[in-house]
């Protein structure tokens, strides 16, 4: 066990200060600033790290790198809620200040046990002072750590559970992102991994005290799915277990596995800890910038998932970077199991931003401005198929099997993806000044995307035999 090095509080607070002054710095009303999506303030954002409500509070943390709008030395960016719809943005929770996990405070979860929360996440250390430094296989430290806080603003103690050396020999360096939950009288772990013969795998981790921590199995599907799979989660709905991942070197299929990594997850049947199957892997997403999601559970007892409304790697030249920031979060959603898949839809406490209503019954056509923000509900009421074209130039149709999403230059004119589709009976469309999240049948399938409409220009169109129309301006989250 290393406990803190004392100078770290001194970094800590440098890095604070200099994170501080950069946010003080940056315009936040700039074009393609978010109505009602979490962005950072300045710099780059990736992954939601550590959801979880604690009293009435929601902590929403995130992979963030505020001094360049490209990953770089990561740190646990901060917002908290109670309601999601106020808003408080904490200063950085987790900074890179000690030696195990100096090159960047990966991602990784949270836990509230006893009065006391803890994250969990990886420490990233590259040793390029290794003879057989290589950025994929060998010459890192994932070290996986733990952060102790009383007030779940201020994290102090930080403690290594597992380093290298303790992981499986097979694996490459590659092990990050700690997912820790209560597991009846225990507590249990899944961590993200790449094995040396480049398959990716989930390790489940043991433990009844949340210090030491016992391997207890290996997941992974009967036919490898990929180099590495990042970001694990697991979790059951209405009495369904789903072992949810983001694999890498998964290649394309026809419809399928379109973006340059997935995320998405398996059924996962029998033992967590010992015999178990895995089922089909189902990607969450159809869009383009859809990656590295979360869940947890809030004291309702509903299962919410935050993804990261981004992708790894892939820079289609979204125009927001040259206002200092990059990068949104997706909405909250809450999860549903239906026929053993997993349904996505919107926080019903989104409604509250709602204003402005308009409805419409459309006989063949109806077209309308609409605001930078908005939601709009479509109901299909008669016939098989459905055009709406939304924003200058998204294009969403459904044609009876396919629900296909097209973009022109606000999409960064990319090609079109979508997913087989026989029955649309509903679709709601979150639009923002530079995103849209699409939900077909009650979050059947999702479609994620930056998007980039001119405000002036916006204009919605629907056309279809018969449909229902319901649209409001979303107002500005506070
Ligand atoms: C996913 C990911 C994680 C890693 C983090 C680093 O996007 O690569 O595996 O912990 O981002 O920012």
């Amino acid at each position: 066990e290393r406990r803190q090095n004392p100078m770290s509080t001194v970094r800590t607070q440098n890095l604070k200060n200099a994170c501080r002054a950069l946010e003080r710095s940056t315009d936040r009303t700039s074009t393609w600033r978010p109505v009602f999506h979490l962005a950072p303030v300045t710099g780059w954002l990736n992954d939601p790290n550590g959801l979880c409500q604690i009293g009435e509070t929601h902590h929403i943390f995130f992979q963030y790198s505020p001094f360049d709008v490209k990953p770089g030395l990561n740190y646990w960016g901060h917002y908290t809620t109670e309601d999601f719809i106020h808003y408080q943005y904490c200063e950085p929770a987790l900074c890179s200040d000690e030696k195990f996990d100096c090159h960047g405070v990966y991602s990784g979860s949270a836990l509230g046990q006893d009065g006391t929360m803890y994250l969990f996440y990886t420490g990233n250390v590259l040793r390029r002072d290794r003879e057989d430094y290589d950025y994929t296989t060998a010459g890192r430290e994932h070290n996986t750590i733990r952060a102790e806080s009383e007030d779940g603003l201020h994290f102090t103690k930080k403690t290594v559970l597992l380093y290298n050396e303790d992981y499986p020999a097979d694996l490459t360096c590659h092990v990050r992102d700690p997912k820790v939950w209560k597991d009846g009288d225990s507590f249990a772990m899944v961590l993200g991994a790449r094995r040396k013969d480049d398959v990716g795998e989930v390790l489940v981790y043991r433990s009844d005290d949340l210090k030491v921590w016992t391997l207890a199995n290996r997941i992974t599907s009967q036919k490898p799915f990929g180099y590495m799979w990042e970001c694990p989660d697991c979790f059951e709905l209405q009495g369904t277990r789903f072992l949810s991942f983001s694999p890498q070197g998964v290649a394309a299929e026809d419809w399928k596995y379109q973006n340059i990594y997935q995320s998405g997850y398996c059924r996962l049947e029998g033992d967590l800890y010992g015999e178990y199957t895995l089922s089909a892997f189902e990607e969450y997403d159809h869009g383009f910038d859809f990656y590295a999601p979360q869940t947890y559970t809030d004291r309702q007892g509903r299962r919410i998932l935050i993804g990261w409304l981004g992708m790894p790697d892939s820079d289609y030249g979204y125009p927001e970077r040259e206002f200092g920031w990059a990068n949104l979060l997706t909405i909250p959603r809450v999860l549903h199991e239906k026929n053993g898949r997993i349904q996505q839809k919107p926080l019903p406490e989104l409604q509250q931003l709602r204003s402005a209503e308009q409805t419409v019954v459309v006989q063949q056509e109806f077209s309308c401005r609409t605001a930078a923000a908005y939601e709009a509900e479509i109901r299909l009421t008669a016939g098989k198929s459905l055009r709406v074209q939304f924003g200058t130039d998204g294009v969403l149709t459904w044609d009876g099997s396919f629900l296909t999403l097209e973009f022109g230059a606000s999409g960064c004119n990319r090609p079109m993806r979508q997913v087989p589709l026989e029955r649309l009976e509903q679709l709601r469309l979150f639009c923002d000044t530079s995103s849209v999240e699409i939900f077909a049948n009650e979050g059947e399938a999702v479609f994620t995307s930056r998007f980039y409409a001119d405000a002036e220009q916006s204009k919605l169109t629907v056309q279809a035999e018969q449909a229902e129309v319901h649209l409001w301006e979303m107002q500005p989250f506070c």
